[in-house]
């Protein structure tokens, strides 16, 4: 791979706004549901009433005497739909249940849809469909009879080869100091504000989706393949999506249909599932459950760790996050046994959720760190530092770790030092202060990708490629990169998105984004660069010459130059440029290669608990975090806000209630299901800790889109136990859980 020239420092690194901020707070930016498709019909979903059974019967009399009917799909007349085997990543489909029936395999899934002149008849009809099912016994969760459990390490991909190192039973039978321990995490779910929309519109035998996506090119060629047509004939367009989490990377079984029922009336279709319905017809973050066995020294080295999962998938997928891959190499234990199991039961197929790996491991792992320094009489801080090293416990050494400094930077603004360890010692009158840490953690990944770019000779450049605006900014960071490259100011770059037209980059997922999209669009810029110069040599820095650029381009005689390139990881195959073309994307780095590539950091946490109501409190929390180069600590600084806000989440609010008898969501909606509000979060200090890391990429970026998340939920369980000297070990905390004290 081409060495990357050193990297000027004008323009990157700057807190530049949004480049699209004003279209976005104005309400120019166009979303999925805002296209005007030229007289649409609209679609409106029938899902199912049972979890597990059949279809014996559809009496669907009624809802065609609605008026303004003019389809009602089902079972019977969708045949001609292909399926499209389950991704578990970025290509391919959320889950391989795509049929509307006769066969049910869980609660809400697809089993109807009517399309309808209006919303309003569609809406009405569907609810006019009379479905008769032949139930069967469910299995909705852990426990319940009927699940069937399966070793992840034969049934997915991720879960190949887990880490493991020495002998952990023998090193754990001989420890001082023992811990075996075990925790829980709830099933939750994305709830993007931006619901599950498609347009589907045929002209000329091309189909045009409007659809929000967090990977365009494989949304193309996986709705192409339910279709059963060439991926040349469908275009996928997704300028903005309104949150997306993980739940928007993959194709869903709702867009082919919406596709097929354009193409069978002849007239562009609509659909706006419901927020419930999002609950079912898409993925979700499965409830785990973790068992954690740490035997240490009494300098609190620990000498063995041994962490196994499980997690809730549906009956036909193998869907796992299998996160001991980072667990258990976050530390420099003596020894490491790892093991996933799946637990397969009566459920829509789970997937990607904000930081899926790390989140739920992490929260396990590192409430069991605090729970291991109060054993050993220890500062958590301090434990953690013993650990730290170089290199895992298979041998792996880190690219670059900075954990302790984020621990130390963090410790000091947040005052840790003025800390008295005694559970509950902390108070101010009715409140009890808890003051609480971890570690944040994400794998650095990068993806092979495409880009165009353009320079005029009056000085200005325009960038393509097909990255997701997902929130994350990345049009802004693609046009900070060119205008440094370039040499031009930033309001001279304009940056295309969003669009299966333009040149792929990989899933917007796994935090890889701004790592890939900057390496190609580096690599553009400067085959731009290499025509200015006598001795041109493709990947060479803007010189720091002082003609003037209409000059240049005066003496090549042309008006304006455009170049094409292509950026392929370590790790990357011949082919990997024709699969990411075909939809597949290719994503390196993590724990994947030679040295362990990750971003790191260290999240302080107060809370404070009401010693008479248990009402809990977070009045502040700081977060320290050292992600290599940050492109722009303002779009940087938003994603760890956000992320921690969401961890506080997953520690005090969010569960999707489950109900056992059916296996059934029973809190699907935004007034049940709690996530925090304003007044829930107070102040949040972020703290972004210098890194240079030139051997993650050409551009030296850490994706930190999921970073921040990871780790605040022990934190604040931490702190819950500094406060009340309960420790919690199934999120979410609520006030109930601390009502024995
Ligand atoms: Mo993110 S859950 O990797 O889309």
């Amino acid at each position: 791979m081409n060495r990357a020239a050193p990297v000027p420092k004008s323009n990157m690194g700057r807190p530049e706004p949004r480049v699209d901020g004003r279209l976005k707070v104005t309400g120019e930016a166009r979303y999925g549901s805002d296209f005007a498709a030229s007289n649409p019909a609209y679609a409106y979903l029938v899902t199912s009433a049972i979890a597990k059974g059949s279809i014996e019967g559809m009496d669907l009399a009624d809802a065609r005497a609605v008026p303004g009917v003019l389809e009602i799909f089902t079972h019977q007349n969708t045949g001609e739909l292909k399926p499209v085997k389950f991704g578990g990543g970025g290509g391919g489909a959320t889950s391989s249940i795509q049929e509307l029936g006769p066969q049910i395999k869980h609660d809400g899934q697809i089993v109807a849809m009517v399309v309808a002149d209006t919303f309003e008849a569609a809406r009405e009809a569907a609810h006019r469909v009379r479905v008769s099912y032949k139930s069967e016994p469910v299995s909705a969760t852990f426990d319940a009879a009927g699940v069937t459990e399966e070793d992840a390490s034969k049934a997915n991909e991720r879960a190949k080869d887990l880490p493991q190192a020495g002998d952990a039973d023998s090193a754990y039978d001989s420890a001082d100091i023992k811990l075996d321990v075990e925790y829980g995490t709830p099933p939750q779910h994305h709830n993007p504000i931006e619901l599950f929309t498609t347009t589907a519109a045929w002209r000329d035998g091309e189909l045009t989706i409007y659809e929000p996506s967090q990977f365009v090119y494989g949304l193309k060629a996986s709705v192409a393949q339910k279709l059963g047509i060439e991926p040349e004939r469908v275009h996928v367009v997704s300028p903005y999506v309104g949150g997306a989490f993980g739940c928007k990377a993959q194709l869903s079984p709702r867009t082919g249909l919406v596709a097929f029922a354009a193409k069978k009336l002849n007239r562009p279709v609509k659909l706006v599932a419901t927020r419930d319905q999002g609950f079912t017809i898409a993925t979700y973050r499965a409830e785990t459950r973790h068992r954690i066995r740490i035997g240490a020294q009494r300098s609190g080295k620990i000498d063995s760790f041994s962490h196994s999962g499980w997690e809730v998938t549906s009956r036909p997928d193998p869907y796992a996050v299998a996160g001991v891959e980072d667990s258990a190499r976050l530390y420099s234990f003596g020894s490491v046994k790892t093991h996933v199991t799946l637990v397969h039961a009566d459920r829509n197929t789970p997937g990607f959720m904000r930081s899926p790996p790390v989140v739920p491991y992490i929260y396990a792992l590192e409430s069991a760190m605090d729970e291991l320094a109060i054993s050993l009489n220890m500062d958590p801080v301090e434990l953690r530092r013993v650990n730290d090293s170089m290199q895992d416990a298979t041998g792996k050494p880190w690219s670059s770790r900075s954990l302790m400094q984020c621990y130390d930077q963090a410790a000091e603004r947040f005052g840790w030092a003025q800390r008295s360890a005694e559970p509950g010692s902390m108070r101010d009158g009715d409140w009890l202060i808890g003051w609480g840490c971890a570690s944040a953690v994400y794998p650095t990944h990068v993806g092979a990708a495409a880009a165009r770019a353009r320079l005029t000779a009056n000085g200005e450049a325009h960038v393509q490629i097909a990255a997701h605006e997902i929130g994350t900014g990345v049009r802004t960071v693609v046009a900070q990169m060119a205008a440094e490259r370039l040499g031009i100011p930033l309001s001279a770059v304009t940056v295309s998105v969003g669009d299966s037209a333009l040149p792929p980059s990989p899933v917007a997922g796994g935090s890889n984004q701004t790592a890939s999209c900057c390496s190609v669009v580096m690599k553009a810029c400067d085959a731009i660069n290499a025509h200015f110069r006598t001795n041109a040599t493709v990947g060479s820095a803007v010189p720091g010459e002082s003609e003037r650029l209409e000059d240049k381009f005066k003496r090549l005689g042309v008006g304006a130059i455009e170049e094409y390139a292509e950026f392929l990881p370590p790790g990357g195959k011949p082919d990997t440029m024709k699969k990411l073309y075909g939809g597949t994307p290719f994503l390196g780095g993590g724990s994947k290669g030679d040295k362990l590539m990750y971003a790191l950091g260290a999240e302080f946490i107060e809370v404070r608990i009401n010693a008479r109501t248990r009402e809990i409190r977070v009045p502040r929390m700081v977060g320290a975090f050292a992600a290599g180069r940050i492109m722009n600590p303002r779009t940087a600084r938003s994603q760890y806000l956000g992320a921690m806000i969401w961890g506080v989440s997953s520690a005090l609010h969010e569960a999707t209630e489950i109900d056992p008898r059916n296996a059934r969501y029973v809190n699907d909606n935004l007034a049940d299901y709690l996530v925090p509000v304003n007044a829930d979060i107070a102040d949040i200090d972020i703290i972004l800790v210098p890194e240079q890391d030139d051997s993650v990429n050409p551009v030296g970026v850490k994706g930190i889109g999921e970073l921040a998340n990871v780790g605040t939920a022990a934190a604040v369980a931490n702190a819950v136990y500094h406060a009340t000297g309960i420790r919690v070990r199934e999120l979410p905390i609520r006030l109930e859980k601390l009502l024995i004290a």
